[in-house]
C-alpha cells in the first residue's frame, strides 16, 4: 500500500488558501473540510471556495462533506472539479445513488463513518466506493485528540477491503500526528489526513515528509 498524505486546510489560513496549498507541494491531496452548522456544529466553506481553490492549485482536492444533505450537494463538488468526494453514512439517505453519481461525474467516491458508527453494515457498499474514511475524532473541529477506540475498526475495515479485492483506499482523519500515524498504518490505513500536524508546524512540507516516513515504518 502506498502511503498518501492529505493535509487538511481546516488548519490553514483561510484568507491565504492559494499560498497554503503552495506550501505543501509534496501532498498527495488537499483535504477540504466542508461543514454546514447542521451535520456538525461548525461552518467552514462551500462550492465557491472549492471552485476557486481548484484553479489555484494542481494538487487534487479531497472534499470531505460534513453536511446534512450530501445527496443533494455531493455531485456539485464533483462537478466543481474535486478529485474525491466523501459523504457521511450518517447523513446520506441514498448512498448508493449518490456514490454512483459522484463516480459518474469523474471523481472518486468516498464513504465516511463517525467514530461510533460500525463498519459492518456498510460492507455491501464496498463495490460502490473508492475510499472508506474512518473518523478518528468526532467530526467538526481540528486539533482534537486521536481516539484509540477506532483502531480495531481500522483493522476490521482493512480485512473487509482485502476480501473485496483490496482496491478501496482506507483513510483516517482526526488527531493524526507523527506519533499516532504509526498505529493507524499498522492497523491498515493508507491515506492520512492531517490538519494541525501539518499547518501547525513551522515547516508544513517537512511535516508531511515526517508523517510519510512515520507511516512507512
Ligand atoms: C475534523 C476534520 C478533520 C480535521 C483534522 O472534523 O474532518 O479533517 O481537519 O484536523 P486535525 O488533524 O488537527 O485533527
Ligand atoms: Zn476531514
Amino acid at each position: 500500500m502506498a502511503v498518501q498524505i492529505s493535509p487538511s486546510i481546516l488548519a490553514a489560513d483561510f484568507a491565504r488558501l492559494a499560498d497554503e496549498a503552495a506550501a505543501v507541494p509534496n501532498a498527495d491531496w488537499l483535504h477540504v473540510d466542508v461543514m454546514d452548522y447542521h451535520f456538525v456544529p461548525n461552518l467552514t466553506l462551500g462550492l465557491p471556495v472549492v471552485e476557486s481553490l481548484r484553479k489555484a492549485t494542481q494538487i487534487p482536492l479531497d472534499c470531505h462533506l460534513m453536511i446534512a444533505d450530501p445527496d443533494r450537494w455531493a455531485p456539485q463538488y464533483a462537478e466543481a472539479g474535486a478529485g474525491s468526494v466523501t459523504i457521511h453514512a450518517e447523513a446520506s439517505k441514498a448512498p448508493v445513488r449518490t456514490l454512483r453519481e459522484i463516480r459518474s461525474l469523474g471523481a472518486r467516491a468516498g464513504l465516511a463513518l463517525n467514530p461510533a458508527t460500525a463498519v459492518e453494515p456498510f460492507e455491501g457498499l464496498f463495490g460502490e466506493i473508492d475510499m472508506l474514511l474512518l473518523m478518528t475524532v468526532e467530526p467538526g473541529f481540528g486539533g482534537q485528540k486521536f481516539l484509540d477506540m477506532v483502531l480495531p475498526k481500522v483493522r476490521a475495515a482493512r480485512a473487509m477491503i482485502e476480501r473485496h479485492g483490496g482496491s478501496v483506499w482506507l483513510q483516517v482523519d482526526g488527531g493524526v500526528t507523527a506519533e499516532t500515524i504509526e498505529r493507524c498504518a499498522e492497523a491498515g490505513a493508507d491515506v492520512f489526513v492531517a490538519g494541525s500536524a501539518v499547518y501547525g508546524a513551522a515547516d508544513p512540507k517537512a511535516a508531511i515528509d515526517a508523517l510519510r516516513a512515520a507511516a512507512a515504518t
